[in-house]
């Protein structure tokens, strides 16, 4: 959320973003309400990606209600427990991380998705811009896992899962892995990742004949679960904040 200006103002803004500042949304969930015709201008219901309104002087809406007022950006991180959904609503009524959040007055969201089976890190924010800059994969924001996985693979296994295996949506990045610790029938592997699609850490570690049993987000970039308690939630400080801020540049070279 840019509030560094508040004297200048800023002119026609895409929508998404809009959505995303006002702590609607991320970016790219806020594009999918607009494509499903949940967000009106004036009025009007647009469904165009791309469509720019002005804060200033347009009247946006999402479900008939108007966009509230930008928030102070917010950080926290999450150690999200094993059997809570990283999601903040549940039609089933299921213990979602909205539960863990209660204290926090601002209306935040996690950042991407971690399974309901997988514990560990997430970042939790009212910032569609910071969001966006954790989840883009242009951005290569790295994600660390460790994975309890069945059996023993092989250092041409961990070769495998570094160049990259070929999933059903396309063959993986670069990753970092390495073997922590093995066990008598499985073992424990760290990856890296700067991608962060579905079940990534799930499929790769599948396609290479290891399913996993146990799956721990352990850092997001610079961000570890460090001094966190599972189901704890800690405000990032100062100078994280600096850090994250900074990933929306986009890498240089
Ligand atoms: N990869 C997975 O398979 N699951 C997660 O929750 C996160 C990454």
């Amino acid at each position: 959320m840019r509030k560094e200006n508040p004297r200048r103002p800023e002119g026609p803004v895409r929508l998404q973003t809009l959505l995303a500042r006002a702590g609607v949304a991320s970016r790219r969930r806020a594009e999918r309400m607009i494509e499903a015709g949940r967000v009106a201008v004036n009025g009007r219901v647009v469904r165009t990606l791309g469509t720019k309104a002005d804060p200033a002087c347009d009247a946006v809406t999402v479900d008939g209600e108007p966009l509230p007022p930008v928030e102070t950006p917010v950080y926290y991180l999450l150690y999200k427990p094993v059997g809570v959904l990283s999601t903040m609503k549940d039609q089933r009524g299921r213990p979602t991380v909205a539960d863990l959040l209660e204290d926090i007055p601002q209306r935040v969201y996690p950042v991407g998705r971690l399974d309901a089976d997988t514990d560990g890190l997430l970042v939790v924010t009212n910032d569609g811009a910071v969001a966006q800059a954790i989840l883009h994969p242009r951005h290569e924001v790295t994600k660390t896992y460790r994975a309890l996985v069945a059996g023993h693979p092989s250092r041409q296994t961990m070769a495998r899962l570094r160049r990259g295996v070929v999933l059903s949506d396309g063959p993986t990045a670069p990753a970092r892995a390495r073997i922590i610790r093995r066990g008598p029938d499985e073992t424990w592997i760290e990856l890296t990742l700067t991608e962060g699609r579905k079940h990534q850490v799930k499929r790769m570690c599948q396609a290479v004949g290891h399913p996993v049993r146990r799956l721990r987000r352990t850092a997001i970039e610079f961000l570890t679960l460090e001094g966190l308690a599972s189901g704890e939630v800690r405000r990032l400080r100062q100078a994280e904040i600096r850090r994250l801020r900074a990933l929306r540049a986009p890498p240089t070279g």
